[in-house]
Protein backbone atom coordinates (compact mmCIF):
# COMPACT_ATOMS: atom_id res chain seq x y z
CA UNK A 1 0.00 0.00 0.00
CA UNK A 2 1.33 3.81 -1.15
CA UNK A 3 1.69 6.02 1.59
CA UNK A 4 -0.16 9.04 1.09
CA UNK A 5 2.32 11.48 0.77
CA UNK A 6 3.53 9.22 -2.14
CA UNK A 7 -0.28 9.39 -3.99
CA UNK A 8 -0.70 11.85 -6.57
CA UNK A 9 -2.72 14.98 -6.64
CA UNK A 10 -5.63 14.76 -8.72
CA UNK A 11 -6.98 18.12 -10.18
CA UNK A 12 -10.24 18.65 -12.20
CA UNK A 13 -11.88 20.98 -14.78
CA UNK A 14 -14.24 21.07 -17.66
CA UNK A 15 -12.21 21.35 -20.29
CA UNK A 16 -8.74 22.62 -21.22
CA UNK A 17 -8.69 26.04 -18.79
CA UNK A 18 -7.56 24.02 -15.88
CA UNK A 19 -3.94 23.68 -17.67
CA UNK A 20 -3.12 26.72 -16.34
CA UNK A 21 -3.93 25.60 -12.74
CA UNK A 22 -1.90 22.74 -13.48
CA UNK A 23 1.02 25.21 -14.75
CA UNK A 24 1.20 26.91 -11.82
CA UNK A 25 1.09 23.34 -9.44
CA UNK A 26 3.56 21.71 -11.56
CA UNK A 27 5.82 24.96 -11.36
CA UNK A 28 5.64 25.54 -7.09
CA UNK A 29 5.33 21.49 -7.03
CA UNK A 30 7.36 19.82 -9.43
CA UNK A 31 8.01 17.06 -7.45
CA UNK A 32 4.62 15.59 -7.22
CA UNK A 33 2.24 13.85 -8.92
CA UNK A 34 -0.80 15.05 -11.07
CA UNK A 35 -3.57 13.50 -12.26
CA UNK A 36 -6.01 15.93 -14.58
CA UNK A 37 -9.42 14.92 -15.28
CA UNK A 38 -10.52 17.65 -18.33
CA UNK A 39 -14.85 17.06 -18.90
CA UNK A 40 -14.07 17.89 -22.51
CA UNK A 41 -17.68 16.24 -23.49
CA UNK A 42 -19.67 18.06 -21.08
CA UNK A 43 -17.71 21.51 -21.49
CA UNK A 44 -18.17 23.95 -21.56
CA UNK A 45 -19.17 24.75 -18.25
CA UNK A 46 -19.58 28.43 -18.27
CA UNK A 47 -23.47 28.31 -20.27
CA UNK A 48 -24.66 25.47 -17.92
CA UNK A 49 -27.03 25.99 -14.58
CA UNK A 50 -25.38 25.75 -11.41
CA UNK A 51 -27.17 22.28 -10.96
CA UNK A 52 -25.65 21.27 -14.39
CA UNK A 53 -22.12 22.25 -13.30
CA UNK A 54 -22.21 20.38 -9.85
CA UNK A 55 -23.63 17.28 -10.99
CA UNK A 56 -21.11 16.87 -13.56
CA UNK A 57 -18.27 18.61 -11.42
CA UNK A 58 -19.02 15.80 -8.79
CA UNK A 59 -18.96 13.10 -10.86
CA UNK A 60 -15.08 13.94 -12.41
CA UNK A 61 -14.22 14.51 -8.53
CA UNK A 62 -15.86 11.29 -7.65
CA UNK A 63 -14.03 9.55 -10.48
CA UNK A 64 -10.60 11.60 -9.49
CA UNK A 65 -10.73 9.70 -6.32
CA UNK A 66 -11.79 6.44 -7.01
CA UNK A 67 -7.76 6.52 -8.21
CA UNK A 68 -6.70 7.27 -4.67
CA UNK A 69 -4.80 10.69 -4.96
CA UNK A 70 -3.88 12.79 -1.72
CA UNK A 71 -5.64 16.10 -2.45
CA UNK A 72 -7.90 17.59 -5.11
CA UNK A 73 -7.83 20.68 -6.88
CA UNK A 74 -11.12 22.11 -8.43
CA UNK A 75 -9.51 23.96 -11.08
CA UNK A 76 -12.14 25.54 -12.65
CA UNK A 77 -13.72 28.75 -11.72
CA UNK A 78 -17.21 27.76 -12.85
CA UNK A 79 -17.28 24.15 -11.11
CA UNK A 80 -15.31 25.62 -7.82
CA UNK A 81 -18.73 27.93 -7.60
CA UNK A 82 -20.61 25.11 -7.77
CA UNK A 83 -19.89 22.54 -5.70
CA UNK A 84 -17.47 24.29 -2.82
CA UNK A 85 -18.81 23.64 -0.12
CA UNK A 86 -20.49 19.65 -1.26
CA UNK A 87 -16.92 18.66 -1.80
CA UNK A 88 -15.14 19.65 1.15
CA UNK A 89 -18.27 17.23 2.98
CA UNK A 90 -18.06 14.31 0.63
CA UNK A 91 -13.95 13.78 0.41
CA UNK A 92 -11.70 13.49 3.74
CA UNK A 93 -8.47 14.54 1.33
CA UNK A 94 -7.48 18.43 1.42
CA UNK A 95 -9.44 19.98 -1.38
CA UNK A 96 -8.64 23.62 -3.15
CA UNK A 97 -10.54 25.72 -5.86
CA UNK A 98 -10.08 29.14 -7.45
CA UNK A 99 -12.48 31.31 -5.83
CA UNK A 100 -11.24 32.13 -2.17
CA UNK A 101 -7.49 31.69 -2.88
CA UNK A 102 -7.99 34.82 -5.70
CA UNK A 103 -10.37 36.44 -3.69
CA UNK A 104 -8.25 36.61 -0.54
CA UNK A 105 -5.29 37.94 -2.92
CA UNK A 106 -7.18 40.68 -4.30
CA UNK A 107 -8.24 41.92 -1.09
CA UNK A 108 -4.43 42.04 -0.35
CA UNK A 109 -3.59 43.58 -3.33
CA UNK A 110 -6.16 46.71 -3.89
CA UNK A 111 -5.44 50.55 -3.22
CA UNK A 112 -8.46 52.29 -3.81
CA UNK A 113 -11.16 48.98 -2.62
CA UNK A 114 -12.30 48.84 -6.03
CA UNK A 115 -11.77 45.08 -7.35
CA UNK A 116 -13.29 43.50 -10.78
CA UNK A 117 -13.91 39.70 -11.36
CA UNK A 118 -14.55 38.71 -14.78
CA UNK A 119 -15.84 35.21 -15.26
CA UNK A 120 -17.93 32.61 -17.28
CA UNK A 121 -21.68 33.02 -16.34
CA UNK A 122 -22.27 30.18 -14.31
CA UNK A 123 -19.40 31.72 -11.92
CA UNK A 124 -21.18 34.90 -12.06
CA UNK A 125 -24.45 33.94 -11.80
CA UNK A 126 -23.70 31.49 -8.76
CA UNK A 127 -23.02 34.80 -7.20
CA UNK A 128 -19.55 32.82 -5.77
CA UNK A 129 -17.35 35.87 -5.51
CA UNK A 130 -19.93 38.16 -3.51
CA UNK A 131 -19.71 35.36 -1.15
CA UNK A 132 -15.83 35.25 -0.92
CA UNK A 133 -15.63 39.06 -0.53
CA UNK A 134 -18.32 38.88 2.48
CA UNK A 135 -15.35 39.59 4.83
CA UNK A 136 -13.68 42.33 3.42
CA UNK A 137 -17.14 44.57 3.31
CA UNK A 138 -15.20 47.75 2.69
CA UNK A 139 -14.21 46.24 -0.67
CA UNK A 140 -16.69 47.40 -4.12
CA UNK A 141 -17.03 44.50 -6.23
CA UNK A 142 -17.77 44.91 -9.75
CA UNK A 143 -18.62 41.29 -11.88
CA UNK A 144 -18.38 40.61 -16.01
CA UNK A 145 -19.57 37.64 -17.99
CA UNK A 146 -16.98 37.60 -20.44
CA UNK A 147 -18.24 34.31 -22.09
CA UNK A 148 -16.37 35.02 -25.70
CA UNK A 149 -13.17 34.93 -24.13
CA UNK A 150 -13.33 30.87 -23.98
CA UNK A 151 -14.16 30.37 -27.88
CA UNK A 152 -11.12 32.74 -28.67
CA UNK A 153 -8.81 30.89 -26.22
CA UNK A 154 -9.98 27.31 -27.44
CA UNK A 155 -9.33 28.63 -30.64
CA UNK A 156 -5.72 29.36 -30.40
CA UNK A 157 -6.55 33.08 -30.68
CA UNK A 158 -4.99 35.10 -28.42
CA UNK A 159 -4.84 38.70 -30.05
CA UNK A 160 -5.93 40.64 -33.13
CA UNK A 161 -9.03 42.70 -33.73
CA UNK A 162 -11.77 40.87 -33.44
CA UNK A 163 -10.26 39.82 -29.92
CA UNK A 164 -9.70 43.65 -29.01
CA UNK A 165 -13.14 44.83 -29.68
CA UNK A 166 -14.43 42.07 -27.19
CA UNK A 167 -11.96 42.99 -24.92
CA UNK A 168 -12.98 46.92 -24.90
CA UNK A 169 -16.45 45.84 -24.83
CA UNK A 170 -15.98 43.65 -21.58
CA UNK A 171 -13.71 45.43 -19.70
CA UNK A 172 -16.07 48.67 -20.07
CA UNK A 173 -17.55 48.04 -16.88
CA UNK A 174 -14.20 47.73 -15.21
CA UNK A 175 -12.68 50.82 -16.58
CA UNK A 176 -15.94 52.76 -15.70
CA UNK A 177 -15.98 51.47 -11.81
CA UNK A 178 -12.39 52.13 -11.97
CA UNK A 179 -11.20 49.20 -10.53
CA UNK A 180 -7.64 48.88 -9.83
CA UNK A 181 -7.54 45.10 -9.05
CA UNK A 182 -9.16 42.49 -11.55
CA UNK A 183 -10.09 38.76 -10.66
CA UNK A 184 -8.87 36.43 -14.23
CA UNK A 185 -12.19 34.22 -12.76
CA UNK A 186 -11.89 32.16 -15.26
CA UNK A 187 -9.41 29.63 -15.65
CA UNK A 188 -8.74 30.22 -19.78
CA UNK A 189 -8.06 34.01 -18.98
CA UNK A 190 -4.34 33.93 -18.01
CA UNK A 191 -3.57 33.31 -21.65
CA UNK A 192 -5.67 36.56 -22.25
CA UNK A 193 -3.69 38.34 -19.68
CA UNK A 194 -1.88 39.98 -22.99
CA UNK A 195 -5.16 41.93 -24.51
CA UNK A 196 -6.39 42.43 -20.72
CA UNK A 197 -3.67 44.39 -19.41
CA UNK A 198 -3.34 46.15 -23.18
CA UNK A 199 -6.76 47.80 -22.24
CA UNK A 200 -7.14 48.05 -18.45
CA UNK A 201 -3.20 49.22 -18.65
CA UNK A 202 -0.74 49.04 -16.32
CA UNK A 203 -2.52 50.45 -13.07
CA UNK A 204 -4.56 47.94 -13.14
CA UNK A 205 -3.07 44.52 -11.27
CA UNK A 206 -4.44 41.22 -13.02
CA UNK A 207 -4.80 38.31 -10.64
CA UNK A 208 -4.73 35.13 -11.81
CA UNK A 209 -6.68 32.24 -9.78
CA UNK A 210 -4.50 29.92 -11.67
CA UNK A 211 -1.20 30.83 -9.57
CA UNK A 212 -3.33 31.60 -6.26
CA UNK A 213 -4.80 28.35 -6.30
CA UNK A 214 -1.46 26.97 -6.79
CA UNK A 215 -0.09 28.79 -3.77
CA UNK A 216 -3.26 27.69 -1.63
CA UNK A 217 -2.45 24.01 -2.44
CA UNK A 218 1.06 24.25 -1.64
CA UNK A 219 -0.04 25.93 1.62
CA UNK A 220 -2.55 23.25 2.37
CA UNK A 221 -0.24 20.32 1.79
CA UNK A 222 2.57 22.01 3.38
CA UNK A 223 0.14 22.48 6.65
CA UNK A 224 -0.73 18.15 6.21
CA UNK A 225 3.07 17.55 6.36
CA UNK A 226 1.83 16.19 2.52
CA UNK A 227 4.09 18.12 0.31
CA UNK A 228 7.13 15.42 -1.32
CA UNK A 229 10.51 16.94 -0.36
CA UNK A 230 13.21 14.81 -2.65
CA UNK A 231 13.43 15.49 -6.20
CA UNK A 232 12.41 13.15 -8.53
CA UNK A 233 11.03 12.38 -11.99
CA UNK A 234 6.96 13.04 -11.45
CA UNK A 235 4.59 12.07 -13.99
CA UNK A 236 1.45 13.64 -15.25
CA UNK A 237 -1.67 11.85 -16.27
CA UNK A 238 -4.47 13.10 -17.98
CA UNK A 239 -7.88 12.05 -18.41
CA UNK A 240 -10.60 13.14 -20.62
CA UNK A 241 -14.57 12.75 -21.21
CA UNK A 242 -14.01 13.51 -25.02
CA UNK A 243 -11.86 12.39 -27.69
CA UNK A 244 -7.93 12.10 -26.81
CA UNK A 245 -6.13 13.39 -29.91
CA UNK A 246 -8.09 16.54 -29.38
CA UNK A 247 -7.33 16.46 -25.93
CA UNK A 248 -3.58 16.02 -26.14
CA UNK A 249 -3.46 18.43 -29.61
CA UNK A 250 -5.35 21.30 -27.96
CA UNK A 251 -3.61 20.80 -24.42
CA UNK A 252 -0.27 20.99 -26.31
CA UNK A 253 -1.30 23.86 -28.32
CA UNK A 254 -2.57 25.85 -25.42
CA UNK A 255 0.14 24.80 -23.16
CA UNK A 256 3.30 23.39 -25.29
CA UNK A 257 5.11 20.19 -23.57
CA UNK A 258 2.87 19.72 -20.40
CA UNK A 259 0.24 17.75 -22.13
CA UNK A 260 2.21 14.68 -23.24
CA UNK A 261 -0.55 12.15 -22.94
CA UNK A 262 -4.16 11.25 -22.79
CA UNK A 263 -6.96 8.40 -22.21
CA UNK A 264 -10.68 9.07 -22.56
CA UNK A 265 -12.40 8.17 -19.67
CA UNK A 266 -16.28 7.57 -19.04
CA UNK A 267 -16.57 9.03 -15.84
CA UNK A 268 -20.07 8.22 -15.81
CA UNK A 269 -19.68 4.46 -16.00
CA UNK A 270 -15.77 4.81 -13.81
CA UNK A 271 -17.06 1.66 -11.62
CA UNK A 272 -16.27 -0.13 -14.77
CA UNK A 273 -12.60 2.35 -15.46
CA UNK A 274 -12.13 1.35 -18.83
CA UNK A 275 -10.30 3.75 -20.96
CA UNK A 276 -11.82 4.03 -24.25
CA UNK A 277 -9.00 5.13 -25.91
CA UNK A 278 -5.50 6.04 -25.40
CA UNK A 279 -2.34 8.46 -26.96
N1 LIG B 1 -13.01 26.14 -16.70
C1 LIG B 1 -14.08 27.10 -16.84
C2 LIG B 1 -14.00 28.12 -15.72
O1 LIG B 1 -12.97 28.38 -15.15
C3 LIG B 1 -14.03 27.81 -18.18
C4 LIG B 1 -14.40 26.95 -19.35
C5 LIG B 1 -15.84 26.46 -19.33
O2 LIG B 1 -16.77 27.28 -19.46
O3 LIG B 1 -16.00 25.25 -19.19
O4 LIG B 1 -15.00 28.70 -15.38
Amino acid sequence: MRETIDLPIGVFDSGFGGLTVLSSLVEQMPNEDFVYLGDTARAPYGPLSIAEVRANALEGLDHLVSFRVKALVIACNSASSAVLRDARERYDVPITEVVLPAASRAVAATRNARVGVIATESTINSRSYEDAFAIAPRITLTTQACPRFVEFVERGVTGGDELLAVAEEYLESMKKAQVDTLILGCTHYPLLSGVIGYVLGNSVTLVSSAETCASSTYAQLTQANLLRHQPREATHTFLTTGDAGNFHGIGRRLLGGLVTNATTVDIQKEKDNVPAGHV
